[in-house]
C-alpha cells in the first residue's frame, strides 16, 4: 500500500518538477504537499500521536519511492523523519503528543539539527550551549547543515548542556520557529539535493521553554542522537536504493533507444554487462536496506551494525551505478537537458551525511571486535604454532591483559574471555 501510495506522489508530482527545483533551488512545496496528502507524512508515528503506526521498513519503501524520482524529492521526506526520531527515542508521553502530531498530520515540517562548524563526524564535540536558567533552557552557538532549515516549523536540536561531563553533556532540545534569538543563517549553495534547503541556524540567548527539554532529564542528548541515527540510517540507504534504481531504469531506456555501429548500444555485451552489475548490487542494497529496517522494527541486537552496514553499502552502490548509468549517456549523460547527470549528484551526498560512510564502517569495525570475543571457541581449530606462548601461563596473561586494554579503548568496559589453552 505504501509503496503504491508513494510511487503515485513519484511519478505524478515529484517527476515532473525535478528539473525545476534542481535549477532553481527552492523548496518544493507542491511535492510537500503532495506527500503529505497522500498521508505518508505520518506512517513511521505511532497511532497514538497522530501516525499510521507503520514501521521503519515502510518508511523506506516510502522514501525509496520518492528518491526513485528525485534524491531531492527523498530527502525532503527522510529529513523528517530523522527530526522525529528523538522525540520518540527520548521524549515524553506530552512531548510526544505536543510535537509529533502536527508533523504526523503534515501541518509542520521538522528539521534535525545536531552538526556543528567544528563537529561533524565527533558528533560528542558539540559546542552550541543550553544553560538552564528558571523554567528556560537559554541556548547560544551555531548548528551546520540544518536540511529543511527554514522550511521547517520545530527544530530538534542538540546542545551541551553539562560541560563538565563526559558522557551526559549534551541534550535535545525542541526549538520552534520564531522563538526570539533564534535565526536562519548562511542557505548552502548545493552540489545536488538542491530542493532541499541546507542552512546554518543561530542561537543568540534563545530562550525556549525547559518542557521543551527531549525527557526532561538533561545529558540524554548523545545517546539520543546515536540511537536516532541507528533508526534513521536505513532510511538514507533508502533514498541511495532509489537514486540507484531511478538511475538504472533511464540507463536501461536510453540504452534501449540509442543506436550506434547500426543497433542499440544495449545490444553490446559492454554495456549489457555494466546494466546487469547496476541491477545486481540495487538489488543487493535494496534487500540489505529491507533486512536493516526489519532488525530496527524489531528491535534487533545488532540494528547499529546493520544500519550502518546498509547505509554504506546502498550509498557506495548508488554512487557506483548513477556514475555507471551517466557513462551510458556517454556525452549526453554529462549534459544538463538530460535527467541522468542530477542522480549522481544527488548520490554523493548519501555517502557523507548522516554519518559519513568512513564512520559507518567504524561503527561495524566495532560491532566486529565486539562479536569477535564471543568466539573463543575458534582459537581451538587456529594451529598454536602462531598462537605466540600459547601454553605459557604468562604470555596468556599478557595477551588478555592487552587485550582488555585495547577493547576497553574501542569499546569502552567489557568483559574480556581468556585464551584457550
Ligand atoms: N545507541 C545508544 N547509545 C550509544 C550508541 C547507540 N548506537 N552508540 C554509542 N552510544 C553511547 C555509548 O554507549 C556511550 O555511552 P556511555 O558514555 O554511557 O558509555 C556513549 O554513547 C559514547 O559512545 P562512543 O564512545 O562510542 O562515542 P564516540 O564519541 O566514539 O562516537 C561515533 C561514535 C560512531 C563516531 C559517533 O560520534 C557518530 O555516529 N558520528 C557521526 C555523527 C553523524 O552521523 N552525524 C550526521 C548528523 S545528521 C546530518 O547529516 C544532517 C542532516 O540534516 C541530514
Amino acid at each position: 500500500m505504501w509503496r503504491e501510495r508513494a510511487r503515485n506522489v513519484a511519478e505524478k508530482v515529484v517527476r515532473p518538477l525535478a528539473a525545476k527545483y534542481d535549477r532553481e533551488q527552492e523548496y518544493p512545496w507542491e511535492i510537500k504537499e503532495a506527500i503529505a496528502k497522500a498521508g505518508l507524512m505520518g506512517v513511521w508515528i505511532p497511532e497514538e500521536y497522530g501516525g499510521a503506526g507503520g514501521g521503519v521498513i515502510d518508511l523506506c519503501i516510502c522514501v525509496e519511492e520518492l528518491s526513485g524520482a528525485c534524491g531531492g524529492g527523498g530527502v525532503l521526506y527522510a529529513v523528517i523523519v530523522l527530526g522525529t526520531f528523538p522525540v520518540l527515542v527520548g521524549g515524553t508521553e506530552e512531548q510526544k503528543h505536543r510535537f509529533l502530531r502536527p508533523i504526523a498530520k503534515g501541518e509542520k515540517l521538522i528539521s534535525f539539527g545536531l552538526s556543528e562548524k567544528f563537529a561533524g563526524s565527533d558528533a560528542a564535540s558539540l559546542r552550541a550551549t543550553a544553560v538552564k536558567d528558571g523554567d528556560s533552557y537559554v541556548l547560544n552557538g551555531e548548528k551546520k547543515w540544518n536540511t529543511n532549515g527554514g522550511a521547517a516549523d520545530i527544530y530538534t536540536v542538540f546542545a551541551v548542556t553539562d560541560p563538565a561531563s563526559k558522557s551526559r553533556r549534551t541534550s535535545a532540545i525542541m526549538v520552534e520557529m520564531g522563538t526570539p534569538g533564534f535565526r536562519i543563517g548562511k542557505v548552502e549553495d548545493k552540489m545536488g539535493i538542491r530542493c532541499v534547503p541546507v542552512v546554518e541556524i543561530h542561537f543568540e540567548n534563545c530562550r525556549v521553554p525547559a518542557k521543551n527539554l527531549l525527557g526532561e532529564v538533561p545529558g540524554m542528548g548523545f545517546k539520543h542522537a546515536m540511537a536516532t541515527l541507528d533508526k534513521a540510517r536505513p532510511g538514507v540507504a533508502a533514498q541511495a536504493v532509489g537514486l540507484a534504481q531511478g538511475a538504472l531504469e533511464y540507463a536501461m531506456v536510453y540504452a534501449g533507444y540509442r543506436e550506434q555501429f547500426g543497433a542499440p548500444i544495449s545490444s553490446f555485451q559492454m554495456i549489457q554487462a555494466m546494466l546487469a552489475d547496476m541491477a545486481t548490487k540495487t538489488e543487493a542494497a535494496r534487500n540489505l536496506v529491507y533486512v536493516a529496517a526489519l532488525a530496527v522494527d524489531t528491535a534487533a541486537p545488532n540494528v547499529s551494525k546493520l544500519s550502518a552496514m546498509c547505509k554504506l553499502f546502498a550509498t557506495d552502490t548508488a554512487m557506483e551505478v548513477t556514475t555507471d548509468a551517466v557513462q551510458i549517456f556517454g556525452g549526453y549523460g554529462y549534459m544538463r537537458d538530460y535527467p541522468i547527470e542530477k542522480y549522481m549528484r544527488d548520490a554523493k551526498i548519501t555517502q557523507i551525511y548522516e554519518g559519513t560512510n568512513q564512520v559507518q564502517r567504524m561503527v561495524v569495525a566495532r560491532s566486529l571486535v565486539k562479536e569477535s570475543l564471543g568466539l573463543k571457541h575458534l582459537l581451538d581449530f587456529i594451529p598454536k604454532e602462531i598462537q605466540k606462548g600459547v601454553n605459557d601461563p604468562e604470555t596468556l596473561k599478557r595477551l588478555a591483559e592487552e587485550s582488555k586494554r585495547l577493547a576497553e579503548e574501542t569499546l569502552g568496559s567489557v568483559d574480556v574471555p581468556t585464551h584457550n589453552a
